[in-house]
């Protein structure tokens, strides 16, 4: 198919110093959780942007000093010669397909562990750090510390690009590295002339800006990633006051203004609280003050919002981290006029969760991510079966539909059979919850893939028995059924039935999605789950009118959030919502009208009237239909199909993106004899020195 040309602008060159970047498609530094820990893995991921299309593709934050050494978290390093090796590969790799490489040299300045390398973290002032709340304090940067970062920053920017790098990123972004750290009020305190006045907070970065730009001349772009607005109110730098000032005074320095907001809560913004394009408001005077191009991001997955932006005239490039890991050929199917391929970024953050846990991120609409070396998965590739076989899924949840999808790729004989009228289960259902509406992408990608593929039967409203299942004669047997919530209390807390909980007015958050709603007005939300369930329920029950009181064993309400960036916001929301939180709080028994519970900080009982209780604590999987066939295939001895598995959540219930990877696992490794005493995956191996010198 040919492109539309109301497209064609993304696809101009567009020159940045002395680099042309082929398209207007953007790769914004992003961490992956594989960097210098898992290079070959980094490589492979970001080749595969490369060869999807985007024009430009970086590294993510590189540091380049031990003092800004940022482990745990698996980022890269632009240390010394040995970083050049797996860094000039990955060059390589995002050339080989035509696009530029751009690397984000940082220092993450009073933000730095150090864990690694036990240096002392440096910063404008002397200052406890807010990493981790670690008994760690950075100490304030004298003029040799000045000079020395000014001096390690040139080095690497020189070796980057001696390596091939076609972009020098100064990074000033996201409240997290030390020209941002200089620049902020808030952090800068000092007398000397890198304090108090603006254009002494903007001393640092200018200097750096100018020594890479002079050392390094035109072998690459000297680019920035500048965040306009702390948002903080006037406590921070705001985009109409120092944030535009800061921009007047370096407008035509940079060879190009990458232009976001801080913290990194507020830039990498969930689609429950941020709709595409979100930082527009806040960027779009830059293109006015510069003549230089201009990029920003904003989870930007359609092409026409993209083209928008361009000819309004707030930006010359799509800037994009999330949109580019869940579809790495977004820029392809735009040119090829494949729009209905693209598999657009739900803003959910669990790429940034698991990064943030320090492990290789994962993403719940690409399960490739991340696999592209190891398991040599690409994301739109599928290699054909040796022969066609009939595939039988049961359940076209997120795991069921994505299993559909690659055996209907593979070139199999697919059969799905749901349960119910709607296909998507918990993805359909949980997308009408507050704020998640775009979840229901995973859905409707996996859909309309299936819904052109004739190898591929779908039945809906079918629920099947283990004869049905049998009597269809399949070869392989996949069941998604899902699963279910308990009632019981059970959770990471308690692990014995909470008394009480058989009643009527406990519900579960399936009651919830099905349209049951607690008796009266005062509800207990008890969450021993600790992700978004109980809140977006909160959310939704305080919207309609109940009395909403949210209890957890733990000291904060949905913490593991912290690790998709929304702790603050939901917390917010809740907070709006009016709902009433009861952290360090145990359920111990459910009576009519009220419940009893443990305030674990006071060691006292505490009583609360509640007209009805919702349970999000665990959930068990719906396998009893797994177990029926396993029985009667047994029980048969022969016959029936050559594989029966359990996928999903109804083999463990988990988060969408591990049901979706899962589904995909389970049909690439279709007829492949797989010893699970084996690892599944190919892995990366450090030289071993032979001699302790
Ligand atoms: C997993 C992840 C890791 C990120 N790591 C970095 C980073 O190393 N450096 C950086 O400047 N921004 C980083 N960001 C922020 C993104 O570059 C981007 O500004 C932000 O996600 C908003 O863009 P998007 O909506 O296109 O995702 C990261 C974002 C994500 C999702
Ligand atoms: S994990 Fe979620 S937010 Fe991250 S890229 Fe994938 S879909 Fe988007």
């Amino acid at each position: 198919m040919a492109r539309d040309p109301r497209y064609d602008i993304l696809f101009e060159p567009l020159k940045i110093g002395p680099v042309t970047a082929p398209n207007r498609f953007y790769q914004v530094p992003h961490c992956n959780g594989m960097g210098r820990v898992y290079p070959n893995a980094m490589i492979g991921m970001r080749g595969m942007k490369a060869e999807g299309g985007w024009g430009i593709v970086c590294t993510e934050q590189c540091d380049f000093l031990a003092s800004g050494d940022a482990s745990p978290y698996a980022e890269t390093n632009m240390w010394d010669k040995g970083d050049e090796t797996y860094l000039g590969r990955m060059v390589e790799e995002v050339h080989r397909y035509g696009s530029l490489a751009g690397i984000e040299l940082v220092h993450n300045g009073h933000d730095t562990p150090n864990l690694y390398s036990r240096e002392i973290p440096f910063g404008p002032m002397h200052r406890p750090m807010n990493w981790s709340l670690a008994p760690i304090q950075a100490r304030a940067m004298d003029k040799e510390d000045i000079r020395t970062y000014r001096r390690a920053h040139r080095k690497a920017a020189l070796r980057a690009c001696d390596i091939g790098f076609d972009l020098i990123i100064v990074y000033a972004g996201h409240d997290g590295t030390v020209p941002s750290h200089f620049l902020a009020r808030e952090h800068n305190q000092r007398t000397d002339e890198y304090g108090g006045s603006l254009e002494n907070r903007l001393r640092l970065f200018r200097e750096l800006l100018e020594e890479t730009k002079e050392a390094i001349g035109d072998t690459a772009a000297v680019t920035v990633r500048f965040a306009v607005d702390e948002m903080m109110g006037p406590a921070g730098l705001e985009w109409q006051n120092e944030g535009r000032e800061a921009v007047e005074m370096l407008a035509e320095l940079p060879d190009l203004w990458d232009v976001n907001v801080a913290d990194w809560s507020n830039d990498s913004k969930t689609s429950r609280f941020a709709p595409e394009g979100y930082q527009e408001e806040y960027v779009a005077f830059v293109k006015k003050v510069t003549t230089k191009p201009v990029s920003t991001v904003g989870r930007y997955t359609s092409p026409d919002a993209m083209v928008s932006a361009i000819r309004r005239g707030i930006v010359d490039l799509i800037g994009a981290a999330r949109p580019s890991i869940a579809d790495p050929f977004l820029p392809k199917k735009v040119e090829e006029g494949r729009l209905e391929d693209i598999r657009e970024c739900i803003g959910c953050n669990v790429c940034v969760g698991w990064t943030q846990m320090t492990a290789p991120a994962r993403c719940t609409q690409n399960p490739t991510f991340g696999e592209e070396w190891r398991k040599g998965w690409h994301p739109e590739i599928v290699s054909k079966a040796e022969r066609e076989e009939h595939v039988l899924i049961v359940g076209a949840g997120p795991a069921g539909l994505e299993a559909a999808r690659v055996a209907g790729l593979q070139g199999h004989r697919v059969t799905l059979a749901e349960a119910e009228e709607e296909l998507g289960g918990r993805v359909t259902r949980e997308s009408r919850l507050p704020g998640l509406s775009a979840w229901a992408r995973v859905r409707d990608y996996r859909v309309g893939q299936i819904g052109r593929m004739a190898n591929v039967e779908v039945y809906r409203a079918s629920r099947l028995t283990a004869a049905q299942v049998l009597e269809l004669g399949a070869d392989h047997v996949a069941i998604a059924t899902g699963s279910t919530w308990r009632r019981d209390g059970f959770g990471r807390h308690l692990t014995t039935p909470v008394p009480g909980t058989g009643a009527a007015h406990v519900l579960t958050p399936d009651d919830i999605l099905a349209g049951g709603r607690p008796p009266g007005s005062k509800v207990l939300l008890f969450d021993d789950d600790h992700y978004y369930m109980a809140s977006v329920i909160a959310e939704l029950l305080s919207a309609e009118g109940y009395e909403v009181t949210l209890a957890t064993p733990l000291p904060e309400v949905a913490s593991w959030m912290v690790h998709t960036l929304e702790h603050g916001a939901n917390h917010e929301r809740l907070h709006g919502a009016g709902v009433t939180l009861m952290p360090n709080t145990m359920l111990t028994a459910v009576e009519s009208g009220r419940v009893l519970l443990r305030d674990t900080l006071r060691r006292r009982e505490v009583e609360l009237a509640a007209d009805g209780i919702v349970m999000v604590t665990s959930r068990l999987p719906e396998d009893g239909l797994f177990h029926e066939l396993q029985q009667a295939i047994e029980a048969a001895s022969g016959g029936g199909p050559r594989t029966l598995r359990r996928v999903g959540d109804c083999q463990a219930p988990g988060i969408i993106a591990t049901a979706v990877y899962e589904g995909h696992r389970y049909t690439r490794e279709l007829g492949v004899e797989v010893d699970p005493c084996e690892v599944p995956f190919r892995r990366e191996w450090r030289v071993i020195e032979a001699g302790m010198a």
